[in-house]
């Protein structure tokens, strides 16, 4: 029984297995169809979702398994019982629960009182499966991983850079986050030095210019995600020099292929010339979640 709660609870060979497993089932669905026929995925939600939800609930379909979504707002854990009594009930009626809950400290206490697998479908601080989905698609579209670079402009605080951080440089990537300087928007130096280990390197910029330089992608994600309204306005004073547009994508190599997690927010973090250009690979991403989470069901469930 292995659980995935943040980036770090997989080895680069685990990784490296699930990126395998997923592009197996991507190229051969017709094989799985029955993979996990009998297993019930229960679906937890905090925060809205429409790619972690909706992508879940297809992949475990397609592999011939059920989902049963369940807002958290519905009143479950927020009455009286406690998260940990919740979580081991759930687990009763069910093979796996993924979860996107407000507080990494949650998803841990989850893991905890589970009996069966957790994955983490986005806390505060980590958003693996994006990542896994981010990795099959620079995999598809480069032919390989280790060895590339990487820049992440915008926030490299936030939990999709932590991810990123993580997950490529466990895959042998150079990743570089191009940043406001600002602790706030910039990864903590306790993760910096988490990932020292692994294959990849990472550094900072905080010159956007000097950061995409040589980078084989370019990832960015929404400048004031829900929650951050009180900061917007700082907000939106830090990140315009990071927004991806086109004069910054020239400054790339010219096969660079530009990435965001979604939802985008065109006009801000990057612009609709970008987003819709031949060097996007947006839509292919966002339909690797679905794959990606197909292949860690399956690695996770598979008997
Ligand atoms: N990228 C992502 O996690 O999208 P959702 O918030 O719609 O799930």
């Amino acid at each position: 029984m292995k659980h995935v709660l943040s980036d770090f609870d997989l080895s680069s060979e685990e990784l490296g297995e699930v990126l395998s497993l997923s592009a197996e089932i991507k190229g051969s669905p017709e094989k799985y169809l029955h993979a996990l026929e009998g297993k019930t995925l229960i679906m937890l939600f905090e925060l809205p979702s429409l790619r972690t939800r909706i992508s879940f609930e297809a992949g475990m379909s397609g592999l011939g398994g059920h989902a049963i979504f369940y807002g958290v707002s519905e009143g479950g854990f927020s009455r009286s019982e406690t998260l940990g009594d919740g979580v081991a009930v759930l687990s009763r009626y069910s093979s796996c629960i993924m979860a996107r809950v407000l507080s990494q400290e949650a998803m841990e206490k989850m893991g905890e009182s589970a009996t069966v697998p957790v994955i983490n479908g986005m806390t505060e601080l980590y958003h693996p499966c994006q990542n896994m989905a981010d990795l099959l698609t620079i995999q598809e579209k480069k032919g390989g991983l280790a060895g590339l670079n990487i820049a992440y402009v915008g926030d490299g605080g936030c939990n999709t850079a932590a991810s990123t951080i993580i997950g490529c440089t466990s895959m042998g990537m150079n990743v570089t986050i191009v940043c406001p300087d600002d602790p706030q928007y910039s990864p903590s130096p306790e993760l910096l030095e988490k990932v020292k280990a692994n294959k990849g390197s990472v550094k900072v910029d905080h010159n956007s210019s000097t950061g995409v330089r040589d980078a084989d992608v370019i990832y960015t994600d929404v400048w004031v995600s829900a929650g951050m309204e009180e900061e917007k306005q700082k907000r939106m004073t830090m990140f315009p020099p990071y927004q991806v547009n086109t004069e910054l994508v020239k400054k790339a190599k010219p096969d660079c292929i530009v990435m965001h997690c979604l939802p985008a927010h065109r006009g801000l973090e990057l612009t609709s010339e970008v987003m819709d250009s031949p060097q996007s690979v947006v839509m292919d991403q966002a339909e690797n979640r679905m794959h990606a989470q197909k292949g860690l069901l399956y690695w996770l469930l598979k008997e």
